[in-house]
Protein backbone atom coordinates (compact mmCIF):
# COMPACT_ATOMS: atom_id res chain seq x y z
CA UNK A 1 0.00 0.00 0.00
CA UNK A 2 1.18 3.47 -1.01
CA UNK A 3 0.82 5.77 1.05
CA UNK A 4 0.10 9.58 -0.74
CA UNK A 5 -0.70 12.86 0.59
CA UNK A 6 -1.67 15.42 -2.18
CA UNK A 7 -1.35 18.96 -0.87
CA UNK A 8 -2.93 22.19 -2.72
CA UNK A 9 -5.04 25.50 -2.50
CA UNK A 10 -6.21 27.72 -5.24
CA UNK A 11 -8.49 26.75 -7.48
CA UNK A 12 -7.01 25.92 -10.60
CA UNK A 13 -5.23 23.25 -7.98
CA UNK A 14 -7.94 21.84 -7.02
CA UNK A 15 -9.73 20.85 -10.59
CA UNK A 16 -6.23 19.61 -11.75
CA UNK A 17 -5.81 16.95 -8.82
CA UNK A 18 -9.38 16.18 -7.52
CA UNK A 19 -9.37 14.06 -10.81
CA UNK A 20 -6.49 12.34 -9.75
CA UNK A 21 -7.32 11.54 -6.10
CA UNK A 22 -10.37 10.39 -7.44
CA UNK A 23 -8.92 8.07 -10.00
CA UNK A 24 -6.02 6.91 -7.27
CA UNK A 25 -9.17 5.92 -4.86
CA UNK A 26 -10.50 3.74 -7.11
CA UNK A 27 -7.62 1.53 -6.78
CA UNK A 28 -7.85 1.22 -3.00
CA UNK A 29 -5.57 -1.76 -2.53
CA UNK A 30 -2.58 -0.21 -4.27
CA UNK A 31 -3.02 3.58 -2.70
CA UNK A 32 -4.45 5.10 0.15
CA UNK A 33 -4.25 8.82 -0.41
CA UNK A 34 -5.12 12.01 2.12
CA UNK A 35 -5.91 14.90 0.60
CA UNK A 36 -4.40 18.60 2.35
CA UNK A 37 -6.01 22.06 1.30
CA UNK A 38 -3.71 24.81 2.73
CA UNK A 39 -6.93 27.24 1.68
CA UNK A 40 -4.52 29.46 -0.07
CA UNK A 41 -8.18 30.38 -1.89
CA UNK A 42 -11.25 29.90 0.43
CA UNK A 43 -14.40 29.85 -1.51
CA UNK A 44 -12.69 29.26 -4.83
CA UNK A 45 -11.42 26.51 -3.71
CA UNK A 46 -14.78 24.93 -2.04
CA UNK A 47 -16.13 25.47 -5.61
CA UNK A 48 -13.97 23.32 -7.08
CA UNK A 49 -13.31 20.82 -4.18
CA UNK A 50 -17.61 20.49 -4.37
CA UNK A 51 -17.60 19.77 -8.16
CA UNK A 52 -15.70 16.69 -8.08
CA UNK A 53 -17.31 15.58 -4.68
CA UNK A 54 -13.79 15.62 -2.96
CA UNK A 55 -13.87 16.00 1.26
CA UNK A 56 -10.05 17.49 2.57
CA UNK A 57 -8.89 15.41 5.35
CA UNK A 58 -6.83 18.21 6.52
CA UNK A 59 -8.15 22.05 5.80
CA UNK A 60 -5.17 24.68 6.86
CA UNK A 61 -7.45 27.46 6.55
CA UNK A 62 -4.61 29.79 5.91
CA UNK A 63 -5.95 32.26 3.10
CA UNK A 64 -5.89 36.14 4.73
CA UNK A 65 -7.44 39.27 2.60
CA UNK A 66 -4.40 40.77 0.99
CA UNK A 67 -1.99 38.03 1.78
CA UNK A 68 1.88 38.42 0.66
CA UNK A 69 3.41 35.94 -1.16
CA UNK A 70 6.32 35.74 1.25
CA UNK A 71 3.84 35.77 4.20
CA UNK A 72 2.00 33.02 2.71
CA UNK A 73 4.96 31.21 1.66
CA UNK A 74 5.87 31.12 5.52
CA UNK A 75 1.99 30.09 6.93
CA UNK A 76 2.19 27.43 4.35
CA UNK A 77 5.82 25.88 5.19
CA UNK A 78 4.95 25.65 8.78
CA UNK A 79 1.41 24.61 9.03
CA UNK A 80 2.42 21.89 6.68
CA UNK A 81 5.18 20.51 8.49
CA UNK A 82 2.77 19.18 11.11
CA UNK A 83 0.75 16.98 8.75
CA UNK A 84 3.80 15.66 6.87
CA UNK A 85 5.02 14.63 10.82
CA UNK A 86 1.56 12.92 11.42
CA UNK A 87 0.79 11.50 8.03
CA UNK A 88 4.40 10.37 7.14
CA UNK A 89 3.32 9.91 3.52
CA UNK A 90 5.54 7.56 0.98
CA UNK A 91 5.08 10.58 -1.26
CA UNK A 92 3.80 13.95 -1.68
CA UNK A 93 1.83 15.03 -5.00
CA UNK A 94 1.72 18.79 -5.64
CA UNK A 95 -0.10 20.45 -9.06
CA UNK A 96 0.72 23.91 -11.10
CA UNK A 97 2.83 26.76 -9.88
CA UNK A 98 1.20 28.00 -7.19
CA UNK A 99 2.68 29.20 -3.29
CA UNK A 100 1.11 26.63 -2.40
CA UNK A 101 3.20 24.28 -5.14
CA UNK A 102 6.14 25.30 -4.29
CA UNK A 103 5.94 25.69 -0.30
CA UNK A 104 4.71 22.53 -0.36
CA UNK A 105 7.42 20.60 -2.43
CA UNK A 106 9.69 22.31 -0.16
CA UNK A 107 7.79 21.23 3.37
CA UNK A 108 8.36 18.15 1.85
CA UNK A 109 11.89 18.09 0.76
CA UNK A 110 12.36 19.00 4.53
CA UNK A 111 11.30 15.81 6.02
CA UNK A 112 12.96 14.05 2.91
CA UNK A 113 8.90 12.93 1.72
CA UNK A 114 9.21 12.26 -2.05
CA UNK A 115 7.41 14.82 -4.36
CA UNK A 116 5.70 13.82 -7.74
CA UNK A 117 4.92 17.33 -9.55
CA UNK A 118 1.29 17.23 -11.47
CA UNK A 119 1.69 19.77 -15.10
CA UNK A 120 5.58 19.51 -14.70
CA UNK A 121 8.16 21.08 -17.58
CA UNK A 122 5.23 24.13 -18.46
CA UNK A 123 8.10 27.23 -19.10
CA UNK A 124 8.09 30.64 -20.77
CA UNK A 125 12.18 31.06 -19.87
CA UNK A 126 10.95 34.63 -18.40
CA UNK A 127 10.74 34.44 -14.52
CA UNK A 128 8.86 37.64 -14.94
CA UNK A 129 6.22 36.51 -16.78
CA UNK A 130 4.37 35.02 -15.32
CA UNK A 131 5.24 36.29 -12.22
CA UNK A 132 6.22 34.07 -9.71
CA UNK A 133 4.51 31.22 -10.96
CA UNK A 134 7.41 30.48 -13.71
CA UNK A 135 10.32 30.72 -10.97
CA UNK A 136 8.00 28.55 -8.79
CA UNK A 137 7.34 25.61 -11.76
CA UNK A 138 11.53 25.99 -12.04
CA UNK A 139 12.07 25.63 -8.03
CA UNK A 140 9.52 22.74 -8.11
CA UNK A 141 11.12 20.96 -10.22
CA UNK A 142 14.37 20.81 -8.84
CA UNK A 143 12.70 19.50 -5.66
CA UNK A 144 10.57 16.66 -7.75
CA UNK A 145 11.17 12.94 -7.61
CA UNK A 146 8.60 12.59 -10.15
CA UNK A 147 7.41 14.55 -12.96
CA UNK A 148 3.93 14.22 -14.64
CA UNK A 149 4.58 16.31 -18.23
CA UNK A 150 1.23 17.31 -19.95
CA UNK A 151 3.05 17.18 -22.99
CA UNK A 152 6.00 16.31 -25.25
CA UNK A 153 7.43 19.89 -25.34
CA UNK A 154 7.07 20.31 -21.90
CA UNK A 155 8.97 16.88 -21.03
CA UNK A 156 11.59 18.28 -23.28
CA UNK A 157 12.01 21.21 -21.08
CA UNK A 158 12.57 19.12 -18.49
CA UNK A 159 15.19 17.19 -20.61
CA UNK A 160 17.33 20.29 -20.96
CA UNK A 161 17.17 21.22 -17.34
CA UNK A 162 18.85 17.59 -17.01
CA UNK A 163 15.76 16.15 -15.27
CA UNK A 164 16.20 12.05 -15.70
CA UNK A 165 14.56 11.05 -19.00
CA UNK A 166 13.22 7.71 -16.57
CA UNK A 167 11.77 9.89 -13.81
CA UNK A 168 9.85 12.19 -16.44
CA UNK A 169 6.18 10.54 -17.79
CA UNK A 170 3.87 12.52 -20.26
CA UNK A 171 0.22 11.88 -19.79
CA UNK A 172 -1.43 14.73 -20.91
CA UNK A 173 -2.93 17.48 -18.76
CA UNK A 174 -5.39 16.59 -15.96
CA UNK A 175 -7.17 19.79 -16.25
CA UNK A 176 -8.66 18.63 -19.51
CA UNK A 177 -9.46 15.07 -17.44
CA UNK A 178 -11.55 17.64 -15.43
CA UNK A 179 -13.13 19.54 -18.16
CA UNK A 180 -14.24 16.39 -19.95
CA UNK A 181 -16.04 14.94 -16.99
CA UNK A 182 -17.59 18.27 -15.71
CA UNK A 183 -18.87 18.52 -19.64
CA UNK A 184 -20.36 14.94 -19.60
CA UNK A 185 -21.60 15.41 -16.16
CA UNK A 186 -23.63 18.31 -16.95
CA UNK A 187 -24.58 16.58 -20.60
CA UNK A 188 -26.08 13.35 -18.53
CA UNK A 189 -27.65 15.66 -15.72
CA UNK A 190 -25.43 14.69 -12.90
CA UNK A 191 -24.21 17.93 -12.72
CA UNK A 192 -26.27 20.78 -13.11
CA UNK A 193 -25.97 24.45 -14.38
CA UNK A 194 -28.29 27.65 -13.96
CA UNK A 195 -30.59 28.56 -16.30
CA UNK A 196 -28.98 31.53 -16.97
CA UNK A 197 -32.80 33.30 -18.10
CA UNK A 198 -30.70 36.74 -18.17
CA UNK A 199 -28.80 35.67 -21.45
CA UNK A 200 -30.06 37.35 -24.79
CA UNK A 201 -30.69 34.58 -27.50
CA UNK A 202 -29.28 36.93 -30.25
CA UNK A 203 -26.17 38.13 -28.72
CA UNK A 204 -22.79 36.51 -28.71
CA UNK A 205 -21.01 36.09 -25.33
CA UNK A 206 -17.77 36.64 -24.59
CA UNK A 207 -16.25 35.08 -21.50
CA UNK A 208 -13.56 36.84 -19.72
CA UNK A 209 -11.71 36.38 -16.73
CA UNK A 210 -8.04 37.96 -15.61
CA UNK A 211 -6.04 37.97 -12.65
CA UNK A 212 -1.87 37.88 -13.75
CA UNK A 213 -0.23 39.53 -11.84
CA UNK A 214 2.32 40.77 -14.41
CA UNK A 215 -0.95 42.61 -15.57
CA UNK A 216 -1.40 44.44 -12.68
CA UNK A 217 -1.66 48.39 -12.84
CA UNK A 218 -1.69 49.85 -16.23
CA UNK A 219 -1.97 46.67 -18.44
CA UNK A 220 -5.08 45.53 -16.17
CA UNK A 221 -6.52 48.73 -16.76
CA UNK A 222 -6.04 48.43 -20.66
CA UNK A 223 -8.10 45.25 -20.87
CA UNK A 224 -10.43 45.91 -18.73
CA UNK A 225 -10.33 49.63 -21.30
CA UNK A 226 -10.17 47.04 -24.31
CA UNK A 227 -13.69 45.14 -22.70
CA UNK A 228 -15.41 48.24 -22.28
CA UNK A 229 -14.92 49.09 -26.01
CA UNK A 230 -15.90 45.66 -27.23
CA UNK A 231 -19.20 46.32 -24.81
CA UNK A 232 -20.27 49.00 -27.52
CA UNK A 233 -21.08 46.41 -29.83
CA UNK A 234 -24.68 45.66 -29.53
CA UNK A 235 -24.42 42.11 -30.97
CA UNK A 236 -22.18 41.00 -27.62
CA UNK A 237 -22.64 40.29 -24.08
CA UNK A 238 -19.93 40.22 -22.17
CA UNK A 239 -20.19 37.78 -19.28
CA UNK A 240 -17.18 38.02 -16.52
CA UNK A 241 -16.71 36.53 -13.48
CA UNK A 242 -14.81 38.50 -11.55
CA UNK A 243 -11.51 36.98 -10.05
CA UNK A 244 -11.50 37.46 -5.45
CA UNK A 245 -8.05 39.35 -6.00
CA UNK A 246 -8.63 42.69 -4.90
CA UNK A 247 -6.21 43.83 -7.55
CA UNK A 248 -8.08 42.08 -9.97
CA UNK A 249 -11.20 42.79 -9.04
CA UNK A 250 -10.86 46.68 -8.15
CA UNK A 251 -10.15 47.70 -12.00
CA UNK A 252 -12.59 45.36 -12.91
CA UNK A 253 -15.15 46.74 -11.08
CA UNK A 254 -14.14 50.34 -11.85
CA UNK A 255 -13.84 50.09 -15.20
CA UNK A 256 -17.10 47.78 -16.23
CA UNK A 257 -19.37 47.66 -13.94
CA UNK A 258 -22.88 49.40 -15.05
CA UNK A 259 -21.90 49.63 -18.74
CA UNK A 260 -24.49 47.77 -21.01
CA UNK A 261 -23.71 44.60 -22.41
CA UNK A 262 -21.38 43.60 -19.73
CA UNK A 263 -22.17 41.35 -16.24
CA UNK A 264 -19.72 41.07 -13.69
CA UNK A 265 -20.50 38.05 -11.81
CA UNK A 266 -18.76 36.49 -8.61
CA UNK A 267 -16.19 33.77 -9.51
CA UNK A 268 -18.55 30.99 -10.47
CA UNK A 269 -18.44 27.32 -9.30
CA UNK A 270 -16.83 25.26 -11.37
CA UNK A 271 -19.73 23.07 -13.65
CA UNK A 272 -21.41 26.55 -14.25
CA UNK A 273 -18.45 27.99 -15.47
CA UNK A 274 -17.89 24.92 -18.02
CA UNK A 275 -21.32 25.29 -19.57
CA UNK A 276 -20.09 29.06 -19.92
CA UNK A 277 -17.41 28.38 -21.79
CA UNK A 278 -19.73 26.02 -23.98
CA UNK A 279 -22.36 28.28 -24.62
CA UNK A 280 -19.98 31.52 -25.90
CA UNK A 281 -18.75 33.21 -29.14
CA UNK A 282 -15.10 32.81 -27.88
CA UNK A 283 -12.92 33.13 -24.69
CA UNK A 284 -11.01 36.46 -23.71
CA UNK A 285 -8.59 35.23 -20.58
CA UNK A 286 -5.27 35.50 -18.98
CA UNK A 287 -6.09 32.54 -16.95
CA UNK A 288 -3.60 29.34 -17.55
CA UNK A 289 -6.02 26.47 -17.38
CA UNK A 290 -8.49 28.22 -19.42
CA UNK A 291 -6.23 28.18 -22.20
CA UNK A 292 -6.57 24.48 -22.05
CA UNK A 293 -10.02 23.98 -21.70
CA UNK A 294 -11.24 26.39 -24.70
CA UNK A 295 -9.41 23.96 -27.29
CA UNK A 296 -11.11 21.04 -25.88
CA UNK A 297 -14.44 22.43 -25.66
CA UNK A 298 -13.71 23.91 -29.73
CA UNK A 299 -13.69 27.41 -28.63
CA UNK A 300 -11.30 30.19 -29.10
CA UNK A 301 -9.20 31.66 -26.64
CA UNK A 302 -7.29 35.40 -26.99
CA UNK A 303 -4.81 35.30 -24.35
CA UNK A 304 -4.35 38.80 -22.48
CA UNK A 305 -0.52 38.02 -22.09
CA UNK A 306 2.26 38.89 -23.50
CA UNK A 307 4.04 35.72 -23.54
CA UNK A 308 2.62 31.66 -22.30
CA UNK A 309 4.11 28.76 -21.03
CA UNK A 310 1.36 26.69 -23.31
CA UNK A 311 2.36 27.49 -26.66
CA UNK A 312 0.64 24.40 -28.27
CA UNK A 313 -2.68 26.04 -28.67
CA UNK A 314 -0.82 29.03 -30.25
CA UNK A 315 0.89 26.89 -32.42
CA UNK A 316 -2.29 24.87 -33.49
CA UNK A 317 -4.01 27.94 -34.18
CA UNK A 318 -6.86 27.61 -31.76
CA UNK A 319 -5.32 30.53 -29.10
CA UNK A 320 -4.04 33.68 -29.73
CA UNK A 321 -1.75 35.86 -27.67
CA UNK A 322 -3.47 39.28 -27.72
CA UNK A 323 -1.96 41.22 -24.71
CA UNK A 324 -3.18 43.37 -22.19
CA UNK A 325 -2.89 46.28 -25.01
CA UNK A 326 -6.73 47.65 -25.37
CA UNK A 327 -6.15 48.67 -28.96
CA UNK A 328 -5.22 44.45 -29.84
CA UNK A 329 -7.63 43.89 -27.97
CA UNK A 330 -10.32 45.52 -29.46
CA UNK A 331 -9.36 44.43 -32.94
CA UNK A 332 -8.43 40.39 -32.72
CA UNK A 333 -11.87 39.93 -30.74
CA UNK A 334 -13.81 41.95 -33.41
CA UNK A 335 -12.06 40.51 -35.98
CA UNK A 336 -13.00 36.65 -35.04
CA UNK A 337 -16.46 38.14 -34.39
CA UNK A 338 -16.93 39.83 -37.95
CA UNK A 339 -15.16 37.45 -40.06
CA UNK A 340 -16.64 33.80 -40.19
CA UNK A 341 -13.54 32.67 -42.10
CA UNK A 342 -11.03 33.47 -39.27
CA UNK A 343 -13.64 32.37 -36.61
CA UNK A 344 -13.27 28.63 -38.26
CA UNK A 345 -9.88 28.49 -38.41
CA UNK A 346 -10.14 29.33 -34.70
CA UNK A 347 -12.53 26.73 -33.86
CA UNK A 348 -11.20 23.42 -33.82
CA UNK A 349 -12.04 21.22 -31.34
CA UNK A 350 -9.06 19.25 -30.44
CA UNK A 351 -6.30 18.22 -26.96
CA UNK A 352 -3.15 19.63 -27.76
CA UNK A 353 -2.72 19.55 -23.73
CA UNK A 354 -4.58 15.96 -23.32
CA UNK A 355 -6.51 13.43 -24.07
CA UNK A 356 -8.64 13.10 -20.97
CA UNK A 357 -7.27 9.90 -19.41
CA UNK A 358 -4.08 11.55 -18.13
CA UNK A 359 -5.39 10.45 -14.44
CA UNK A 360 -4.98 7.14 -14.85
CA UNK A 361 -1.74 7.07 -16.73
CA UNK A 362 -0.51 9.28 -13.73
CA UNK A 363 -2.07 6.40 -11.47
CA UNK A 364 -0.21 3.86 -13.64
CA UNK A 365 3.39 5.36 -13.39
CA UNK A 366 2.63 5.82 -9.37
CA UNK A 367 1.70 1.97 -9.19
CA UNK A 368 4.64 0.79 -10.83
CA UNK A 369 7.67 3.39 -10.63
CA UNK A 370 6.87 3.98 -7.03
CA UNK A 371 8.65 0.95 -5.87
CA UNK A 372 12.19 2.42 -6.83
CA UNK A 373 12.08 4.79 -4.48
C1 LIG B 1 -3.19 32.51 -7.19
C2 LIG B 1 -1.87 31.97 -7.74
C3 LIG B 1 -1.87 31.97 -9.25
C4 LIG B 1 -3.10 31.28 -9.80
C5 LIG B 1 -4.34 31.89 -9.19
C6 LIG B 1 -5.55 31.13 -9.64
C7 LIG B 1 0.19 32.36 -6.49
C8 LIG B 1 1.33 33.27 -6.26
N1 LIG B 1 -0.76 32.81 -7.32
O1 LIG B 1 -3.25 33.90 -7.51
O2 LIG B 1 -0.71 31.30 -9.73
O3 LIG B 1 -3.11 31.43 -11.20
O4 LIG B 1 -4.27 31.81 -7.76
O5 LIG B 1 -6.74 31.83 -9.41
O6 LIG B 1 0.14 31.28 -5.94
N2 LIG B 1 -9.22 35.74 -2.52
C9 LIG B 1 -10.43 35.62 -1.88
N3 LIG B 1 -11.11 34.43 -1.99
C10 LIG B 1 -10.64 33.37 -2.69
C11 LIG B 1 -9.43 33.51 -3.35
C12 LIG B 1 -8.71 34.69 -3.26
O7 LIG B 1 -10.90 36.55 -1.23
O8 LIG B 1 -11.31 32.32 -2.72
C13 LIG B 1 -8.47 37.01 -2.43
C14 LIG B 1 -7.79 37.24 -1.05
O9 LIG B 1 -7.85 38.60 -0.75
C15 LIG B 1 -6.33 36.85 -1.34
C16 LIG B 1 -6.19 37.34 -2.77
O10 LIG B 1 -7.42 37.04 -3.40
O11 LIG B 1 -5.43 37.45 -0.44
C17 LIG B 1 -5.02 36.76 -3.54
O12 LIG B 1 -5.03 35.34 -3.49
P1 LIG B 1 -3.65 34.56 -3.85
O13 LIG B 1 -3.91 33.10 -3.87
O14 LIG B 1 -2.53 35.05 -3.01
O15 LIG B 1 -3.32 35.08 -5.32
P2 LIG B 1 -4.16 34.90 -6.66
O16 LIG B 1 -4.09 36.21 -7.36
O17 LIG B 1 -5.47 34.33 -6.35
N1 LIG C 1 -12.95 28.73 -13.40
C1 LIG C 1 -14.07 28.50 -12.61
N2 LIG C 1 -14.89 29.57 -12.31
C2 LIG C 1 -14.65 30.83 -12.76
C3 LIG C 1 -13.49 31.05 -13.55
C4 LIG C 1 -12.65 29.97 -13.84
O1 LIG C 1 -14.34 27.39 -12.19
O2 LIG C 1 -15.43 31.74 -12.46
C5 LIG C 1 -12.06 27.60 -13.68
C6 LIG C 1 -11.60 27.43 -15.12
O3 LIG C 1 -12.49 26.64 -15.86
C7 LIG C 1 -10.23 26.78 -14.96
C8 LIG C 1 -9.71 27.34 -13.65
O4 LIG C 1 -10.85 27.85 -12.96
O5 LIG C 1 -10.35 25.37 -14.79
C9 LIG C 1 -8.73 28.44 -13.92
O6 LIG C 1 -8.46 29.13 -12.76
P1 LIG C 1 -7.68 30.50 -12.75
O7 LIG C 1 -7.88 31.21 -14.04
O8 LIG C 1 -8.08 31.20 -11.50
O9 LIG C 1 -6.17 30.04 -12.56
P2 LIG C 1 -5.00 29.66 -13.59
O10 LIG C 1 -5.45 28.52 -14.43
O11 LIG C 1 -4.70 30.91 -14.36
O12 LIG C 1 -3.87 29.31 -12.70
Amino acid sequence: MKRILTIFGTRPEAIKLCPLVRQLRLRPDEFSVKVCVTAQHREMLDHALEAFSVAPDYDLNLMQTRQTLADLTARILSAVEPVLKAEGPDLVVVQGDTTTTLAGALAAFYRRIPVAHVEAGLRTGDMAQPFPEEMNRVLTSRIAAWHFAPTARAAEALLREGTPRERIFVTGNTGVDAVIYVRDALDSGALRAPEWTWLEPGKHIILATSHRRENFGPGFASAMRGLARLAARPDVRIVYPVHRNPRAAGPAHAILAGLPNVTLLDPLPYAPFVDLMRRCRLILTDSGGIQEEGPSLGKPVLVMRKKTERPEGVEAGTVKLVGADEDRIVAEAGRLLDDPEEYARMTRIHNPYGDGHACERIAEALAGEFSVL
